[in-house]
């Protein structure tokens, strides 16, 4: 079995983070959220995972390489343009041959790793297998239509009027016959080649398409209060660790992982939290559910609940919170008189001043 991880798109919804980076590698604890993917589908038992790119293609490839750090043997594939989830599969039919496969949303994020997902699927072997969740938005996502019996009979793409609360998540397991159905759908009202239309075909063919509800957390992490909220999740389960300096007029109070060669003076630290490592912290707050990432310096600063991504200052801010600060982000204080914000922010910025 193989694995085809997503990792095209434009992130339109993490603007202006995305204009500069992929929106797969933004960090969750520190971590590009991809890697928590490509670590549970090598703890699943996969070994070979064909990754689409598209305009963020290099960035991925720095990051990923050749898999072998995540035990996986990785092989990429170019899609010139975000045509759809169903496109993708069409162009990966060459990689993927005649074997089964996961299809994984390399921005999903799943709690309960992917390993019993696919045991069932290995088990019982349907022709298709899909994830839903119950969600409080579903016409943001693939909806689901159980009969009474709990038995899969329609889907449809960001529906108006969704006929259910059952979200489709970002993995889906398919077998071969898949192929048929990618090539046998048009595009549809959005331009893309979409997997449910493809999903809908082969109901419509009377093939087996079994679905799950899982009730674990699951998000898929297009937008900024969902990228803080995964945060929030992966920091309250990690274990406290201090290896860098903490001098001795620090207070630190629970989940605290300060890493290698971080340096904390002066300040408060409650966690959960991360301080990656190089980082400088003075003289500041730094509260829970927050990521400081590596080579950052945070001075006279009360930060919370915000990821701060790498070599970025954050100096005389009090207090932010809820933010997403991008890599070499320089917020200072502004000169004393006239008191003034000052800004310079790339396109599709959002600031709200307190
Ligand atoms: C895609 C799928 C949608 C699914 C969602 C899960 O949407 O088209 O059916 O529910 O992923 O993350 P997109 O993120 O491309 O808008």
């Amino acid at each position: 079995m193989k694995a085809l991880v997503l990792c095209g798109g434009h992130g339109t919804r993490l603007r202006p983070i995305t204009h500069t980076s992929a929106k797969q590698l933004v960090p969750v604890a520190n971590k590009p959220v991809l890697f928590y993917g490509l670590e549970a589908l090598r703890e699943a038992g996969i070994e070979d995972a064909g990754i689409i790119v598209g305009d963020t293609a290099e960035e991925v490839r720095r990051a990923v390489g050749d898999g072998s750090r995540f035990g996986l043997r990785v092989t990429y594939i170019q899609q010139e343009a975000p045509l759809g989830l169903a496109h993708a599969v069409l162009i990966a039919r060459d990689y993927l041959g005649d074997d089964d496969f996961v299809m994984y949303l390399g921005d999903n994020f799943l709690v309960d790793g992917l390993t019993g997902v696919v045991e069932t699927f290995r088990r019982t072997r349907p022709d298709a297998q899909l994830l839903l969740t119950p969600v409080a938005d579903p016409s943001a996502f693939g909806v689901a239509e159980l009969d009474r019996d709990g038995r899969l009979v329609g889907v449809e793409e960001k529906p108006r009027r969704p006929r259910s609360d059952l979200a489709i998540m970002g993995v889906y397991l398919f077998t071969p016959v898949v192929h048929e159905a990618v090539r046998s759908i048009k595009p549809e009202a959005r331009g893309e080649l979409e997997i449910t239309t493809a999903i809908r075909w082969m109901l419509e063919q009377g093939l087996r398409v079994t679905s799950h509800v899982v009730h674990g957390y699951w998000k898929d992490t297009g937008r900024v209060e969902d990228m803080l909220e995964c945060n929030r999740l992966v920091l309250e389960s990690q274990e406290p660790r201090v290896v860098g300096e903490v001098a001795e007029d620090c207070q630190t109070v629970g989940r605290v992982v300060v890493e290698e060669g971080a340096r904390v003076s002066g300040s408060r630290l409650v966690g959960p939290l991360i301080i990656g490592p190089g980082a400088v912290v003075r003289d500041s707050y730094v509260g829970p559910f927050t990521s400081i990432g590596p080579g950052c310096v945070i001075r006279d600063t009360e930060v919370e609940f915000s990821i701060v991504m790498e070599r970025s200052s954050v100096l005389g801010v009090r207090r932010m919170r809820d933010s997403l600060v991008g890599k070499d982000v320089v917020i200072t204080p502004a000169a004393a008189q006239p008191r003034a914000y000052q800004f310079v922010l790339g396109d599709h910025s959002r600031v709200r001043i307190g």
